[in-house]
């Protein structure tokens, strides 16, 4: 809790830390009504921080100082001076060893932030400054130590005892109690370390690296979950062989740990071979988890173990430089999706969360660029663009330097960084030294914040047979930034001909063997690029890929866009023009009368994706979702979500009466026998047939409700089960939806992810999650308030999926999000600020809707003793 202005923290000031810490020895003693934590550290003056007296300031956060002692001596009161927020020690020697020994309650830790307990376990959550709130030490990432950590507890209520590296003692104490001691031989930054303390049954697996080593896989689970592993266990397997051979990285301690923990602020953690997990992020059972549950889960284990190598091995030198963990692990694990399952459908996935959701962060107060250069609290930049811009960013490099050159670049930031905590730039020369590219230009990326604008004309020139495309980019102002330069930006396409084919791409008259797909180099304002050598005008198929994270703007026709659907050889870009004409046609109907018509065409397009079998079903599954109201009210000038909600529905509700028997067939099509799988095509026939059902439900089909019900009873997995729910529940079979939600929830109460599901699909619903019901949620025996899944599933599906509820005229839906952000800064202020976002966009919406989200916001910004966290978010969206 502060009461003072929390102060601004800039790049610029960054200074080499004046004292390292070789070693850290570390013991705790774990009791029900607290913990008491003795550290040791072995310090040295930093040789590079020049000469003169400089006074040691360590970090601390919540903590009680018992006492201090400086090479065996006890310091008295006066030799310090404990600020609370910082240890300071006016002179010390050169070299010495400091004691400090502290009492913290984890018991009643609620911001999840260094060590609390989550359903009776110990656990730690260090990243970014949550190490302070263990012991007094120089929180930051460029000081890096050896760590050795004994954990005493119960032996009984706590048998399992880990921290991070190899266990190398261990004994029973007095008093019931036992210890194991623990050694990490790899220097790391103390945000990477962890400590659990629980009664956990543990699930063993063994990984034999590419130089034959054999590591001990280990996961540790409550015993109820003990079923749920084997997804995550697998998936890592597949993470550690992949890392060997497409980036050459073996693993190098002997054991690798990985736990679930219910209550999490995030979802998860990569400490140095003792990763921690939010439970919804690791356990899986067919019954449990859905499709989309189960390919997170790869996903996210494979992020957290390639962190290994980009983030631990190799750190980052301060918080600024968080991207340069986070995006190119990013990148690294959506490689691995798209490896292991559809790149097309994985390209889409991420194409849609970026353009839905980082391009309106970046369009917003919060805009940053992917290495900010300031901030205030450093948990409010885990954000879509340090993740999700920042890999796009790697990916761009990818893409200009090909694969090979981006793996001798990749080879030698690891050879020239291992142990050493770099700057996004270091990657940068890495791959510039590897490649002999300047890239000088392409650093821009990492400076300016905003998404840039590609305004795309082209012009044919019939007799000369040249086809003329001009490209001009503009990057928006952000807060703090103005007149933009132009950046470099790799731009794929393609040209198509009447005939479907595929033309040349020839940029010079006469040459030979030209390709049909080109990546142009955009580095000016205005780039004029001419094809030779064309009969006719081509339909341009741009961006293909989304090889760049920018928005295209082209005067594309309806005609052209059915084109691209059909023919376009990029299987994304198929997608993107359904998505743009399906776009195209929803805004033209927003705030038109009931019965303005639904262009026939889009029609016709619909009904050759649900009955043509034979094309690309995984595709078809995607292309067959509408985009979403938030995509919309994204691209929407002034947006009336309301309006928007309407007019998406009266399109969907147009669709499914227009394909209705194209959708029973497309259904019964895709129910399949056979055992339940998680490969591209089942979960492309899933997703068919729920999306079927869904649309069938939308127009009160007689025969599409007794498919749910049937569906619903019968369904061997969660995807199908949930799917009907859905269906149900967004329906206006009223007592089926009671009935179908009672069942569902008397049969999976004890199961908190299922139980988060059931939560939101109501929370998201516009027929179950008005505010009146959501209130009931909150009432709910299942709804926790110290716990953040629960606090997402139903807060958050709201205000962040419920959008024409959310987004209520009379401004309630505003007053809640406020109400319950106020209630959460005082137990968990990382938490609130993210549940803060939606409010934040208040500038994008129509004026009856925006002034009353800033009055939600300015409440927030009146709450007494409002959190760091939640001050920053308030006070730049009001600015
Ligand atoms: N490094 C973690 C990951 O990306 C996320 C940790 C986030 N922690 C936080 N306090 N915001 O895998
Ligand atoms: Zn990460």
């Amino acid at each position: 809790m502060r009461t003072n202005q929390p102060q601004t923290i800039y790049l610029s000031d960054y200074k080499v830390p004046p004292y390292l810490v070789d070693h850290v020895d570390l013991r705790f003693e774990l009791f029900e009504n607290g913990a008491r934590v003795h550290s040791a550290l072995v310090v040295r003056r930093n040789p590079e921080a020049g000469a003169g007296d400089i006074p040691l300031e360590l970090d601390g956060d919540s903590l009680v100082l018992e006492s201090v002692g400086l090479d065996g001596v006890t310091l008295n009161e006066a030799a310090y001076e404990n600020r609370g927020d910082k240890l300071i020690i006016a002179s010390v020697p050169e070299r010495f060893e400091l004691t400090v020994v502290t009492w913290l309650e984890p018991q009643n830790n609620t911001r999840l932030e260094g060590l609390y307990k989550s359903s009776g376990m110990f656990c730690t959550q260090c990243e970014a400054e949550g190490f302070r709130c263990i012991t007094y030490f120089p929180d930051r990432p460029d000081v890096m130590s050896r760590f050795r950590t004994r954990v005493e507890a119960d032996k009984q209520a706590y048998p399992v005892l880990l921290s991070n590296g190899n266990d190398v003692d261990r004994g029973d104490l007095d008093d019931g109690r036992h210890f194991v001691t623990w050694e990490d031989p790899f220097p790391k930054p103390c945000y990477l370390f962890a400590l659990v303390a629980g009664d956990l049954v543990e699930k063993r697996d063994t990984f034999t690296t590419c130089s034959g080593r054999d590591i001990d896989l280990r996961m540790y689970v409550e015993p109820r979950n003990s079923e749920k592993c084997e997804h995550a266990m697998d998936s890592l397997k597949r993470s550690m062989r992949w890392d060997e051979e497409v980036y050459g990285r073996e693993y190098d301690l002997d054991i690798f740990m990985i736990v679930a923990v219910d209550d999490f602020n995030m979802g998860a953690m990569e400490n140095k071979g003792l990763n921690i997990f939010n439970s919804s992020c690791v356990l899986a059972s067919q019954d449990t988890a859905t499709d989309l549950a189960f390919q997170r889960i790869e996903a996210i284990v494979a992020h957290e173990y390639f962190h290994n190598w980009s983030g631990n091995r190799v750190t980052c030198r301060d918080w600024f430089q968080l991207s340069l963990k986070e995006g190119f692990t990013v990148f690294r694990d959506s490689q691995f999706s798209s490896d292991m399952g559809s790149p097309t459908v994985k390209r889409i996935e991420d194409v849609a969360l970026l353009r839905t959701a980082q391009f309106a962060e970046d369009g917003g107060p919060m805009a940053h660029p992917i290495r900010p250069a300031s901030y205030m609290e450093i948990s409010n930049f885990y954000t879509l663009t340090i993740y999700e811009k920042g890999a796009e960013v790697v990916r761009m490099i990818h893409t200009l330097l090909g694969p090979e050159l981006f793996r001798k670049g990749s080879d030698l930031y690891f050879e020239r960084h291992d142990g050493q905590a770099v700057t996004t730039d270091d990657f940068v020369k890495a791959m510039e030294d590897a490649s002999g590219r300047d890239l000088s230009q392409f650093r821009l990326w990492y400076e300016q914040a905003g998404t840039p604008v590609l305004n795309v004309s082209d012009e044919f020139d019939a007799e000369q047979g040249v086809y003329r495309l001009t490209i001009k980019q503009a990057i928006p102002d952000t807060p703090g930034q103005t007149d933009k330069k132009p950046q470099h930006i790799p731009f794929a396409l393609g040209l198509l001909g009447g005939k479907r084919e595929s033309l040349p791409l020839r940029l010079q008259a006469g040459e030979q063997d030209a390709p049909t797909e080109r990546v142009l180099e955009l580095t000016g304002e205005t780039e004029v690029f001419e094809f030779h050598g064309l009969d006719e005008c081509p339909v341009p198929s741009l961006l293909r890929q989304f090889s760049a994270p920018v928005r295209v703007r082209y005067p594309w026709t309806r005609e052209q866009l059915l084109f691209l659907m059909s023919h376009d050889p990029d299987g994304f870009n198929r997608w993107d023009a359904g998505e743009r004409l399906a776009v195209d046609v929803i805004q033209s109907l927003v705030g038109t009368p009931k019965d303005a018509p639904v262009d026939s065409r889009l029609v016709t397009a619909y009904r050759h994706l649900v009955s043509d079998s034979s094309l690309d079903q995984a595709l078809v599954a995607k292309m067959l979702q509408l985009p979403s109201e938030a995509y919309l009210i994204e691209l929407a000038e002034s947006a009336d979500a309301p309006a928007i909600h309407d007019a998406r529905e009266r399109v969907l509700k147009h669709l499914a009466i227009a394909l209705r028997d194209d959708l029973i067939a497309c259904y019964r099509r895709n129910v399949e026998a056979g055992a339940y799988q998680v490969t591209p095509d089942q979960i492309a026939r899933r997703s068919l047939r729920n999306t079927a059902l869904a649309w069938l439900l939308q127009i009160n089909d007689e025969e599409g409700r007794e498919l749910a019900l049937r569906q619903f009873r019968e369904a061997d997995n969660m995807t199908d089960r949930i799917g009907a729910l859905r269906a149900l529940v967004n329906s206006d079979y009223e007592a089926d939806r009671a009935q179908v939600l009672e069942q569902f929830y008397e049969r999976f109460k004890d199961d908190p992810q299922v139980v988060e599901q059931w939560f939101s699909v109501q929370a998201a619903s516009d027929r179950a999650g008005q505010l009146p019901q959501i209130h009931q949620l909150l009432e709910h025996e299942a709804f926790d308030w110290k716990n953040p899944n629960k606090v997402r599933s139903v807060v958050g599906a709201f205000a962040g999926q419920n959008l024409a509820a959310f987004h209520s005229p009379d401004g309630s839906g505003y007053d809640f999000l406020a109400d319950q952000v106020c209630r959460l800064d005082d137990s968990n202020p990382q938490i609130a600020a993210r549940l803060v976002t939606p409010l934040t966009r208040w500038r994008r919406f129509a004026p009856a809707y925006s002034q009353r989200m800033k009055a939600a916001l300015e409440r927030i910004r009146d709450k007494a003793g409002l959190s760091r966290d939640v001050y920053e978010v308030v006070h730049k969206s009001l600015a």
